[in-house]
Protein backbone atom coordinates (compact mmCIF):
# COMPACT_ATOMS: atom_id res chain seq x y z
CA UNK A 1 0.00 0.00 0.00
CA UNK A 2 2.84 2.51 0.45
CA UNK A 3 4.33 2.08 -2.61
CA UNK A 4 1.23 2.30 -4.43
CA UNK A 5 1.13 5.80 -2.16
CA UNK A 6 4.59 6.58 -2.69
CA UNK A 7 4.01 6.43 -6.43
CA UNK A 8 0.52 8.53 -6.40
CA UNK A 9 2.59 10.80 -4.87
CA UNK A 10 5.62 10.63 -7.39
CA UNK A 11 2.87 11.08 -9.87
CA UNK A 12 1.62 14.46 -8.63
CA UNK A 13 -1.34 12.92 -6.87
CA UNK A 14 -2.55 13.10 -3.40
CA UNK A 15 -2.24 10.92 -0.59
CA UNK A 16 -4.20 10.49 3.18
CA UNK A 17 -1.10 10.24 5.49
CA UNK A 18 -1.21 9.20 8.80
CA UNK A 19 0.81 11.16 11.21
CA UNK A 20 0.93 11.24 14.96
CA UNK A 21 -0.53 14.43 14.98
CA UNK A 22 -3.65 14.53 12.72
CA UNK A 23 -4.32 13.16 9.31
CA UNK A 24 -2.49 14.94 6.70
CA UNK A 25 -3.66 15.17 2.84
CA UNK A 26 -0.18 14.42 1.15
CA UNK A 27 1.45 15.86 -2.22
CA UNK A 28 5.31 15.99 -4.07
CA UNK A 29 5.78 19.45 -2.15
CA UNK A 30 8.15 20.16 -5.28
CA UNK A 31 5.38 20.27 -7.67
CA UNK A 32 2.87 22.92 -8.40
CA UNK A 33 0.04 21.19 -9.98
CA UNK A 34 0.13 18.27 -7.11
CA UNK A 35 -0.42 21.65 -4.54
CA UNK A 36 -2.48 22.97 -5.85
CA UNK A 37 -5.21 19.69 -6.12
CA UNK A 38 -4.37 20.03 -2.39
CA UNK A 39 -6.00 23.82 -1.85
CA UNK A 40 -8.80 23.01 -4.24
CA UNK A 41 -9.31 19.45 -2.15
CA UNK A 42 -9.91 20.94 1.39
CA UNK A 43 -11.25 25.01 -0.52
CA UNK A 44 -7.96 26.04 1.75
CA UNK A 45 -7.44 29.97 0.95
CA UNK A 46 -4.15 30.19 -1.16
CA UNK A 47 -3.13 32.57 1.59
CA UNK A 48 -2.93 29.61 4.30
CA UNK A 49 0.88 28.03 3.79
CA UNK A 50 1.58 24.19 4.31
CA UNK A 51 3.66 22.04 5.99
CA UNK A 52 6.52 20.46 4.93
CA UNK A 53 7.12 16.99 5.73
CA UNK A 54 10.16 15.35 5.67
CA UNK A 55 12.02 11.52 6.43
CA UNK A 56 14.87 13.03 8.92
CA UNK A 57 17.58 15.75 9.94
CA UNK A 58 19.51 14.76 7.03
CA UNK A 59 16.47 16.23 4.24
CA UNK A 60 16.36 19.51 5.85
CA UNK A 61 18.98 21.07 3.13
CA UNK A 62 16.09 19.82 0.52
CA UNK A 63 13.47 22.24 2.03
CA UNK A 64 15.32 24.75 3.24
CA UNK A 65 18.40 27.28 3.58
CA UNK A 66 19.25 28.85 6.80
CA UNK A 67 20.05 25.99 8.66
CA UNK A 68 21.52 27.14 12.10
CA UNK A 69 22.87 25.42 15.16
CA UNK A 70 19.49 26.04 16.81
CA UNK A 71 17.75 24.17 14.03
CA UNK A 72 19.74 21.26 14.30
CA UNK A 73 20.00 21.22 18.12
CA UNK A 74 16.32 20.93 18.34
CA UNK A 75 15.95 18.61 15.36
CA UNK A 76 17.59 16.49 17.12
CA UNK A 77 15.80 16.25 20.38
CA UNK A 78 12.34 16.95 19.28
CA UNK A 79 12.24 15.22 15.67
CA UNK A 80 11.04 13.00 14.73
CA UNK A 81 7.52 14.40 16.63
CA UNK A 82 5.08 17.07 16.51
CA UNK A 83 6.93 20.05 16.39
CA UNK A 84 7.29 22.49 13.14
CA UNK A 85 9.79 24.89 12.62
CA UNK A 86 9.77 27.90 10.03
CA UNK A 87 12.95 28.40 8.29
CA UNK A 88 14.37 30.32 4.98
CA UNK A 89 12.69 28.34 2.27
CA UNK A 90 15.08 26.29 -0.95
CA UNK A 91 14.07 27.20 -4.26
CA UNK A 92 12.77 23.61 -4.90
CA UNK A 93 9.62 23.88 -2.74
CA UNK A 94 6.93 24.90 -4.98
CA UNK A 95 5.67 28.57 -4.08
CA UNK A 96 2.58 27.59 -3.54
CA UNK A 97 3.27 25.61 -1.42
CA UNK A 98 4.22 28.67 0.87
CA UNK A 99 1.62 30.95 -0.32
CA UNK A 100 4.41 32.88 -1.82
CA UNK A 101 6.25 33.14 1.52
CA UNK A 102 10.41 33.26 0.89
CA UNK A 103 9.66 31.10 4.38
CA UNK A 104 8.63 27.16 4.74
CA UNK A 105 7.24 25.38 8.22
CA UNK A 106 8.91 22.35 8.36
CA UNK A 107 8.79 18.97 10.50
CA UNK A 108 9.96 15.09 11.06
CA UNK A 109 6.82 13.35 11.35
CA UNK A 110 6.84 10.30 14.11
CA UNK A 111 4.33 8.15 12.51
CA UNK A 112 6.19 5.46 10.96
CA UNK A 113 3.85 5.63 7.75
CA UNK A 114 4.49 8.75 7.57
CA UNK A 115 7.94 8.58 7.59
CA UNK A 116 8.23 5.57 5.16
CA UNK A 117 5.97 7.61 2.85
CA UNK A 118 8.56 10.65 2.39
CA UNK A 119 11.00 7.99 2.26
CA UNK A 120 9.65 6.11 -0.73
CA UNK A 121 8.54 8.62 -2.99
CA UNK A 122 11.55 10.82 -2.19
CA UNK A 123 9.58 13.94 -2.29
CA UNK A 124 9.60 16.10 0.64
CA UNK A 125 5.29 15.96 1.17
CA UNK A 126 3.06 19.48 1.53
CA UNK A 127 0.92 17.95 4.31
CA UNK A 128 -1.78 20.20 6.34
CA UNK A 129 -4.38 18.76 7.68
CA UNK A 130 -6.73 16.57 5.20
CA UNK A 131 -9.99 18.05 6.50
CA UNK A 132 -12.37 20.64 4.54
CA UNK A 133 -11.09 23.98 5.23
CA UNK A 134 -12.16 25.10 9.28
CA UNK A 135 -13.03 21.92 10.10
CA UNK A 136 -12.14 19.46 12.83
CA UNK A 137 -8.90 17.48 11.86
CA UNK A 138 -8.71 14.07 11.40
CA UNK A 139 -7.55 11.61 14.04
CA UNK A 140 -8.52 8.18 13.11
CA UNK A 141 -9.28 7.06 9.12
CA UNK A 142 -13.17 6.93 9.60
CA UNK A 143 -12.79 11.04 10.48
CA UNK A 144 -12.12 11.72 6.78
CA UNK A 145 -14.94 13.35 4.68
CA UNK A 146 -15.98 11.88 1.42
CA UNK A 147 -15.03 14.86 -0.40
CA UNK A 148 -11.11 14.16 0.92
CA UNK A 149 -11.48 10.88 -0.21
CA UNK A 150 -13.01 11.53 -3.39
CA UNK A 151 -9.80 13.73 -3.85
CA UNK A 152 -7.08 11.13 -2.85
CA UNK A 153 -5.21 8.41 -5.18
CA UNK A 154 -4.51 6.30 -1.86
CA UNK A 155 -5.70 6.53 1.69
CA UNK A 156 -3.57 5.26 4.04
CA UNK A 157 -5.08 3.86 7.51
CA UNK A 158 -2.67 4.28 10.28
CA UNK A 159 -5.07 3.95 13.23
CA UNK A 160 -5.71 6.30 16.10
CA UNK A 161 -3.12 9.95 16.36
CA UNK A 162 -1.39 9.49 19.25
CA UNK A 163 -1.30 13.14 19.93
CA UNK A 164 -4.44 13.92 18.71
CA UNK A 165 -3.89 17.54 18.03
CA UNK A 166 -1.74 19.58 15.46
CA UNK A 167 2.33 20.25 15.83
CA UNK A 168 3.59 23.26 17.52
CA UNK A 169 5.04 25.46 15.41
CA UNK A 170 7.99 27.74 16.26
CA UNK A 171 9.54 30.12 13.79
CA UNK A 172 13.31 30.77 14.04
CA UNK A 173 13.08 33.55 11.07
CA UNK A 174 14.39 36.27 13.38
CA UNK A 175 14.16 35.74 16.96
CA UNK A 176 12.33 32.45 18.11
CA UNK A 177 8.42 33.05 18.46
CA UNK A 178 5.65 30.36 18.62
CA UNK A 179 3.29 30.62 16.27
CA UNK A 180 0.81 27.83 17.21
CA UNK A 181 0.86 25.70 20.65
CA UNK A 182 0.99 21.88 20.49
CA UNK A 183 1.88 18.78 22.16
CA UNK A 184 5.38 20.36 22.85
CA UNK A 185 6.07 23.62 25.24
CA UNK A 186 7.23 26.84 24.64
CA UNK A 187 8.93 25.69 28.06
CA UNK A 188 10.03 22.46 26.63
CA UNK A 189 11.75 24.75 23.58
CA UNK A 190 13.17 27.21 25.78
CA UNK A 191 15.07 24.57 27.88
CA UNK A 192 16.61 23.25 24.69
CA UNK A 193 17.50 26.65 22.96
CA UNK A 194 18.93 28.08 26.56
CA UNK A 195 16.56 31.16 25.93
CA UNK A 196 12.71 32.29 26.29
CA UNK A 197 10.57 31.58 23.72
CA UNK A 198 7.77 34.23 23.20
CA UNK A 199 4.70 33.23 23.42
CA UNK A 200 3.15 35.01 20.04
CA UNK A 201 0.91 37.99 21.25
CA UNK A 202 -2.61 37.00 19.22
CA UNK A 203 -2.09 40.49 17.47
CA UNK A 204 0.86 38.66 16.04
CA UNK A 205 -0.77 35.26 15.54
CA UNK A 206 -3.44 36.80 13.93
CA UNK A 207 -1.15 38.50 11.44
CA UNK A 208 0.67 35.16 11.07
CA UNK A 209 -0.27 33.36 8.18
CA UNK A 210 -3.14 30.87 8.18
CA UNK A 211 -4.27 31.92 11.50
CA UNK A 212 -7.75 32.35 11.64
CA UNK A 213 -10.58 33.04 14.54
CA UNK A 214 -12.57 29.86 13.25
CA UNK A 215 -10.82 26.56 13.25
CA UNK A 216 -10.63 22.82 13.92
CA UNK A 217 -14.96 23.29 14.36
CA UNK A 218 -17.57 20.70 13.74
CA UNK A 219 -20.68 21.44 12.43
CA UNK A 220 -22.29 21.43 15.71
CA UNK A 221 -22.16 24.92 18.10
CA UNK A 222 -20.05 24.70 20.42
CA UNK A 223 -20.15 25.91 23.98
CA UNK A 224 -18.24 26.33 26.64
CA UNK A 225 -19.85 25.69 30.53
CA UNK A 226 -18.15 25.01 34.09
CA UNK A 227 -20.16 22.06 34.28
CA UNK A 228 -22.81 20.11 32.29
CA UNK A 229 -26.77 20.10 32.99
CA UNK A 230 -27.78 16.27 33.46
CA UNK A 231 -29.30 16.38 30.22
CA UNK A 232 -27.04 18.53 27.93
CA UNK A 233 -24.60 16.59 25.18
CA UNK A 234 -21.04 17.20 25.36
CA UNK A 235 -17.38 16.39 27.39
CA UNK A 236 -17.33 16.10 30.88
CA UNK A 237 -14.90 15.54 33.14
CA UNK A 238 -17.37 14.06 35.41
CA UNK A 239 -19.25 10.81 34.68
CA UNK A 240 -21.29 10.76 31.82
CA UNK A 241 -25.15 11.37 32.65
CA UNK A 242 -26.83 10.87 29.63
CA UNK A 243 -25.84 8.78 26.27
CA UNK A 244 -24.72 12.42 24.41
CA UNK A 245 -22.15 12.95 27.19
CA UNK A 246 -18.87 11.44 26.96
CA UNK A 247 -16.02 11.59 29.87
CA UNK A 248 -12.94 13.09 29.18
CA UNK A 249 -9.92 12.55 30.96
CA UNK A 250 -8.42 15.18 33.96
CA UNK A 251 -5.10 15.42 31.75
CA UNK A 252 -4.14 17.66 28.55
CA UNK A 253 -2.45 15.05 27.21
CA UNK A 254 -4.82 12.42 27.30
CA UNK A 255 -7.64 14.62 26.85
CA UNK A 256 -5.91 16.16 23.24
CA UNK A 257 -5.77 13.01 22.56
CA UNK A 258 -9.21 12.54 22.36
CA UNK A 259 -10.39 15.97 21.60
CA UNK A 260 -11.31 15.78 17.80
CA UNK A 261 -12.57 12.40 17.92
CA UNK A 262 -14.86 12.66 21.09
CA UNK A 263 -16.32 16.01 18.48
CA UNK A 264 -16.45 14.08 15.49
CA UNK A 265 -18.72 11.05 17.76
CA UNK A 266 -21.29 13.88 19.06
CA UNK A 267 -21.20 15.95 16.07
CA UNK A 268 -22.76 12.74 13.93
CA UNK A 269 -25.05 12.87 16.58
CA UNK A 270 -27.86 15.73 15.40
CA UNK A 271 -27.25 18.07 18.22
CA UNK A 272 -28.62 21.60 18.50
CA UNK A 273 -25.01 22.56 20.56
CA UNK A 274 -22.32 20.60 21.88
CA UNK A 275 -21.43 21.89 25.78
CA UNK A 276 -17.75 21.85 26.79
CA UNK A 277 -16.25 21.44 30.54
CA UNK A 278 -13.38 24.24 30.79
CA UNK A 279 -10.68 22.88 31.63
CA UNK A 280 -8.08 24.38 34.10
CA UNK A 281 -6.85 27.84 33.12
CA UNK A 282 -3.26 26.66 33.96
CA UNK A 283 -0.08 26.61 30.97
CA UNK A 284 -0.39 22.89 30.21
CA UNK A 285 -3.82 23.09 29.04
CA UNK A 286 -2.94 25.74 26.65
CA UNK A 287 -3.10 23.90 23.59
CA UNK A 288 -6.08 22.40 24.40
CA UNK A 289 -7.61 25.77 25.42
CA UNK A 290 -5.90 27.26 21.78
CA UNK A 291 -8.40 24.41 19.94
CA UNK A 292 -11.35 24.97 22.03
CA UNK A 293 -11.22 28.95 21.85
CA UNK A 294 -10.77 28.45 17.94
CA UNK A 295 -13.95 25.64 17.67
CA UNK A 296 -16.23 27.94 19.57
CA UNK A 297 -15.36 31.01 18.17
CA UNK A 298 -18.34 32.11 16.40
CA UNK A 299 -18.88 31.60 12.18
O1 LIG B 1 0.51 18.41 13.03
C1 LIG B 1 0.55 19.05 11.98
O2 LIG B 1 1.28 20.02 11.82
C2 LIG B 1 -0.36 18.57 10.83
C3 LIG B 1 0.16 17.24 10.32
C4 LIG B 1 -0.54 16.76 9.10
O3 LIG B 1 1.56 17.31 10.15
N1 LIG B 1 -0.44 19.55 9.81
C5 LIG B 1 -1.09 20.74 9.98
O4 LIG B 1 -1.13 21.53 8.84
O5 LIG B 1 -1.59 21.07 11.02
P1 LIG B 1 -2.12 22.77 8.69
O6 LIG B 1 -2.19 23.09 7.26
O7 LIG B 1 -3.43 22.45 9.30
O8 LIG B 1 -1.37 23.95 9.37
C6 LIG B 1 -0.45 24.73 8.66
C7 LIG B 1 -0.17 26.00 9.37
C8 LIG B 1 -0.64 27.22 8.61
O9 LIG B 1 -1.99 27.48 8.86
C9 LIG B 1 0.26 28.32 9.18
O10 LIG B 1 -0.28 28.80 10.38
C10 LIG B 1 1.55 27.54 9.48
O11 LIG B 1 1.25 26.17 9.44
N2 LIG B 1 2.56 27.81 8.46
C11 LIG B 1 2.87 27.09 7.37
N3 LIG B 1 3.87 27.66 6.67
C12 LIG B 1 4.22 28.78 7.35
C13 LIG B 1 5.20 29.80 7.15
N4 LIG B 1 6.02 29.78 6.09
N5 LIG B 1 5.26 30.78 8.07
C14 LIG B 1 4.45 30.80 9.15
N6 LIG B 1 3.50 29.86 9.39
C15 LIG B 1 3.38 28.87 8.50
MG1 LIG C 1 -5.42 22.36 9.61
Amino acid sequence: MIDLAARAIREGKLVVMPTETVYGLAADATNDDAIAKIYAAKGRPADNPLIIHIAGLDQLDQVATDISDAVLELGRHFWPGPLTIVLAKAPSISRLATSGLETVAVRVPQHPMARELCRRSERPLAAPSANLFTQLSPTRVEHISPEIRAASEVVLDGGASKIGIESTILSLVGQPRLLRTGHISAGQLAEVLGQPIPEASPERIRLAPGQYARHYAPRTPLVLVDQLARSQPGLTFGDPQNPHQLHMPLDPIGYAMLLYHSLYQLDGANLESIGIERPPETADWSAVWERLRKASAPE
